[in-house]
């Protein structure tokens, strides 16, 4: 690794070379149809964008836009703290990589190999104190699962995310992260509108409560529900017997015109605060985002594209130092918010 790379600024440079005509590297990664990733409405491949007009991308940045942070200063300094305990691991932070798979979505192996990516995500956000999920595409099998096999190079430090497939092949990629001792695992269930899944033969499909439930009892690992968008999904999740929910359109990629991620978090909140484990994602790119995520009411985030642009940059270290930037600013901003903790943030830090 070169050891001239010492900031985030440095990392993303990198990026931008090498992701040249795939992904700007913007200054706001927004889901902006103007953007060199956008337009998949007109006969562009899905690259990193959003899907179709890339509405529900774009719709995830606008929505955290709308919130704004209330300054709270006059009071004794402190410390904020933003350890984060995550099925029995302390974490340093509530913030960790989302489960992105499908090196060939961002310029394919010549840019990274998906067996690097993978390591880099997980090994870089283990050495700066978090977690790195791991995805499913059609190149990934039993066989040669490259999110597994970076999860037990780490000792067990990620969470398996497996798209929602046959019922028998989810249970043994179950079974596979058990034996790498996962800190748990997942099913993507908006991964039904996978186009790569089903162009290259390998079917996903919707899930039911009961096929939920099935593959809640096929394992001793929490289960993980990510790819929810309403109420309705979010109590039959928890009827199903998971252990958490991901608050997820996907990055936008998998239906065009969704709300942004934030506009639906409260409402589910509501519903289902404290009844089951909330996680978010879709347009968070700081630690102010982190916060306002927070603030509505989700437990922790997950990052996607930041982190592929923090991997691609510089592998493990990038995506070290990309999670350490975030950890960084979200303490400020609870600082600046008066929070000590992450269980003193509430909603009374929006304005
Ligand atoms: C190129 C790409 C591939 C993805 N692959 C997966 C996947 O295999 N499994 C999954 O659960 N989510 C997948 N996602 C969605 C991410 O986990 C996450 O929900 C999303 O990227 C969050 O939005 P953000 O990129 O704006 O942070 C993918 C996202 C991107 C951009």
């Amino acid at each position: 690794m070169n050891p001239d790379i010492k900031t985030l600024e440095d990392i993303r440079d990198i990026a931008r070379e090498k992701l040249k005509g795939i992904c700007g590297v913007y200054k706001d990664c927004d889901g902006d149809p103007r953007r060199v990733c956008q337009g998949q409405s007109y006969g562009k491949t899905l690259g990193i964008g959003g899907i179709g007009s890339g509405a529900s991308f774009n719709n995830n940045f606008l929505a955290l836009r709308k919130y704004h942070l209330k300054m709270k200063l006059i009071n004794e300094d402190f410390i904020p703290d933003t350890k984060y305990i995550f099925f029995g691991k302390e974490l340093a932070m509530p913030i960790m990589a989302a489960s992105v798979a499908g090196v060939i979505s961002f310029g394919g192996e010549k840019v990274i190999t998906e067996e690097n990516f993978c390591r880099s995500v997980v090994l870089g956000c283990r050495d700066a104190g978090t977690l790195g999920w791991r995805g499913d595409t059609y190149t990934y099998s039993l066989e040669n699962s490259y999110g597994l096999n970076a999860i037990a190079e780490a000792g067990g430090w990620g969470v398996k995310i497996v798209k929602p497939r046959d019922q028998g092949t989810i249970m043994k990629f179950f079974n596979k992260a058990e034996e790498v001792r996962c800190a748990a695992v997942g099913v993507d269930v908006d991964g039904c509108g996978s186009y790569a899944m089903a162009a290259h033969n390998e079917p996903v499909y919707k899930k039911s409560i009961e096929e939920i439930k099935e593959l809640v009892s096929s394992t001793n690992l929490p289960v993980i529900i990510k790819g929810i968008m309403c109420v309705e999904d979010a109590l039959a999740a928890k009827e199903a017997g998971a252990a958490a929910i991901v608050v997820s359109n996907h990055g936008g990629r998998v239906l065009d015109h969704t709300p942004g991620t934030a506009e639906v978090l409260p409402s589910i909140v509501k519903e289902l605060k404290g009844k089951i484990k909330i996680i978010v994602d879709g347009g968070i790119r700081t630690g102010y985002d982190v916060l306002k995520m927070l603030a509505l009411g989700a437990e922790s985030v997950l990052i996607g594209r930041d982190i592929v642009r923090a991997s691609i940059g510089a592998g493990i270290k990038g995506v070290k130092i990309h999670m350490e930037y975030m950890q960084k600013i979200l303490a400020k901003a609870m600082k600046m918010t008066n929070c000590k903790s992450l269980q003193e943030i509430t909603s009374e830090v929006l304005v």
